[in-house]
């Protein structure tokens, strides 16, 4: 089945509401001809604002990187879906592998987040990965498993089928080090796999993204991969033209 390559840049802790357009305004110029891929970029909250007048009438998308599972509320230093949606975010990261480390996030969390996400009509990308240590013990099955199964409990296959998943190996995050393309095929065949055995016939719509590391050098090879449909891209998201090469060797040109 076809799926359309997605790219989306996890800016993080990176750029200001100025930085932001500034940086969406050059890549509106770099993108020109690569909009069969949907291209996303996932700024902080307080730059947000200004990356959607930015990408107005452009096929960038604008992602959060965090959502809360409660409609509003006694949660500070929370942003709730609807709160996302009237700022004209389309997309959200949900799992982020930095969350989980630093910030408590849970499977069950990520559930919560997940159903608030898929109620208001948002496209998650929800993020699962091993560590080093789950890897070099053997545990990365059982790790996604565990992931995917808590994470995706309670959703049925036609919300399913809006979701994206981005495997990313922690080890391979910010480090330099990516997975080979056939180390990175195979944890994603296990993920489709998983999918399948949940939402049947609709894990062949889903669009898995390769994150870790990923660059201009590595990325077409890595999309080409058949169970690769795009990338959450980190470091090389921060600069237009970078980000806009990786796109286009994602595409294959
Ligand atoms: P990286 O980050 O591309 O800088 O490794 C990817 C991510 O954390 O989403």
């Amino acid at each position: 089945m076809a799926r359309r390559v997605i790219v989306a840049g996890n800016w993080k802790m990176n750029k200001t509401a100025s930085e932001g357009r500034e940086l969406v305004e050059k890549l509106k110029a770099e993108i020109a001809g690569l909009d069969d891929a949907e291209i996303v970029v996932c700024p902080p909250f307080t730059s947000i604002g200004a990356v959607v007048e930015a990408a107005a009438g452009s096929p960038i998308g604008v992602g959060a990187q965090n959502i809360h599972w409660a409609p509003n509320g006694a949660f500070t230093g929370e942003i709730s879906a609807d709160m996302l949606k009237t700022s004209g975010v389309t997309y959200v990261i949900i799992g982020h592998s930095e969350r989980r480390q630093y910030f408590g996030e849970t499977n069950a969390t990520v559930n919560s987040r997940l159903k608030a996400a898929l109620a208001a009509g948002l496209i998650p990308i929800v993020c699962v990965g091993e560590t080093l240590a789950e890897r070099e013990s053997g545990r990365t099955e059982a790790v996604l498993a565990s992931q995917i199964r808590e994470g995706f409990a309670g959703i049925d296959a036609k919300e399913a089928s809006r979701i994206v998943v981005a495997y990313e190996p922690v080890w391979a995050i910010g480090t330099g080090k990516t997975a080979t393309p056939d180390m990175a095929q195979a944890a994603h065949a296990f993920i489709r796999s998983e999918l399948r055995a949940l939402f049947g016939d609709a894990a062949d719509a889903m669009r898995i993204q390769y994150g870790g590391s990923m660059k201009p050098a590595n990325a077409r090879e890595l999309v080409s991969q058949p169970d690769i449909d795009g990338g959450l891209i980190g470091g090389a998201a921060l600069d237009a033209g970078t980000f806009a090469s990786l796109i286009r060797e994602a595409l294959g040109r």
